[in-house]
């Protein structure tokens, strides 16, 4: 494969001299700071919070790279991986030439963002049973491709997607290939993280925001080679994450075992939620997932979404989306929280279909 990293970034981004702040001119241990125009007084709240935090947050990247055991120049941190998603954009997509190749149904950030940096989106649908199309993928690619965006474990289907078909992606696309595992604590496959060293042109996006439960932190991660890690840096603004969420994002990596502990519960009821919702009469299917949610396709999803929203229950209809008609998305809750929600669909079907209980 032919991966020349020069040729995918953009020219201005090639060439642009990033903003140097104040933190980045100097090297060593300073005894009075008067260089950033902060409020030497301090604050009124925690002392430290008058100072910029770290620009390139490498205490963080530091324990961030022992728990993923890879290098921290591999490391980019963004302000939810949102903020990873939209600087991918800026670093290699030229607006109004480039294109990306999305799979739906996917996380709609993926368009969403490609359209606010005025990027064109090409569309290789997922097959009938959620995995990916690659004779597809392989006839949309063109010389301006240059992301293609693999969600694994899919939102909103909630499957795992195929390794072998996205090695095939990454050995055949002289591109980038984002493979975001927002979910992947969640499930019994191996991370891409491990493959970066295979792969020139992979990029891993990971969050805290879902089995580490810090999705108020706002702290997405971003893992691929160096050099494209170096580019990212020069696109991103200069103190993207705050001291706060470094802080804190620090403590919560002690806490694995923690963390651990939820994913198995969380998984562990994941299983007997979708048990229990797919031995109701009119549930057409549960489909399998190896996230902390699960996709439920019923008749007149809709009414369901609209009768659960009157009980105070919120979950996400994906109804709209293609092949995901008559669905709807659902967060694994509490026990409590699961408990109400499978009384009030079945008190929903139960209504609605008229059932004869026997
Ligand atoms: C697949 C996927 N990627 C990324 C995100 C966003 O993560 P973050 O909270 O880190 O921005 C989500 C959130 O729902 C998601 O489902």
């Amino acid at each position: 494969m032919a991966f020349e990293l020069d040729n995918l970034v953009r020219p201005n981004i090639k060439t642009l001299k990033p903003y140097s702040s104040a933190k980045d001119e100097y090297t060593g241990d300073a005894k009075i700071l008067l260089d950033a125009n902060e409020n030497s007084l301090g604050s009124p709240l925690t002392k430290w919070y008058n100072r910029y935090p770290d620009p390139y947050q490498q205490k963080l990247k530091d324990k961030l790279a022992f728990v993923k055991q890879i290098a921290a120049n591999q490391i980019f941190i963004g302000n939810g991986s949102d903020e990873c998603i939209d600087i991918l954009f800026r670093t290699f997509c030229e607006p109004g030439k480039d294109n990306i190749i999305i799979c739906p149904p996917t996380y709609p950030m993926y368009e969403v963002s490609a359209n606010i940096n005025d990027i064109a989106i090409q569309k290789a649908p997922l097959l009938s049973d959620y995995q990916l199309n690659i004779a597809h993928i392989e006839q949309l690619v063109n010389a301006n491709t240059k992301i293609i965006w693999i969600c694994s474990p899919n939102n909103p289907t909630g499957n795992s997607l195929d390794r072998i078909d996205i090695e095939t992606i990454l050995n055949h696309f002289e591109g980038i290939v984002v493979v975001d595992e927002a979910y992947i604590n969640f499930s019994k496959q191996k991370s891409f993280v491990q493959s970066l060293i295979d792969y020139p042109n992979l990029v891993v996006l990971q969050t805290l925001s879902k089995a580490w439960g810090l999705a108020g932190l706002r702290l997405g991660m971003c893992f691929a080679s160096p050099q494209v890690i170096g580019f990212m840096n020069k696109v991103k603004a200069p103190y993207n994450i705050n001291i706060v969420t470094q802080e804190l994002a620090l403590q919560a990596l002690d806490e694995v075992g923690q963390v651990n502990d939820m994913i198995k519960l969380l998984v562990d009821m994941r299983i007997a939620l979708a048990e229990v919702i797919g031995s109701m009469p009119h549930v057409i299917q549960v489909f399998p997932s190896d996230t902390n949610f699960i996709l439920v396709k019923i008749p007149k999803a809709r009414q369901l979404y609209a009768y659960l929203l009157s009980q105070g229950i919120i979950v996400r209809d994906r109804s709209a989306l293609e092949l995901c008609e008559d669905s709807l998305r659902i967060t694994v809750g509490t026990e409590q929280e699961n408990t109400l929600l499978v009384d009030a669909m079945y008190e929903w079907i139960t209504n609605t279909f008229e059932l004869t209980l026997n």
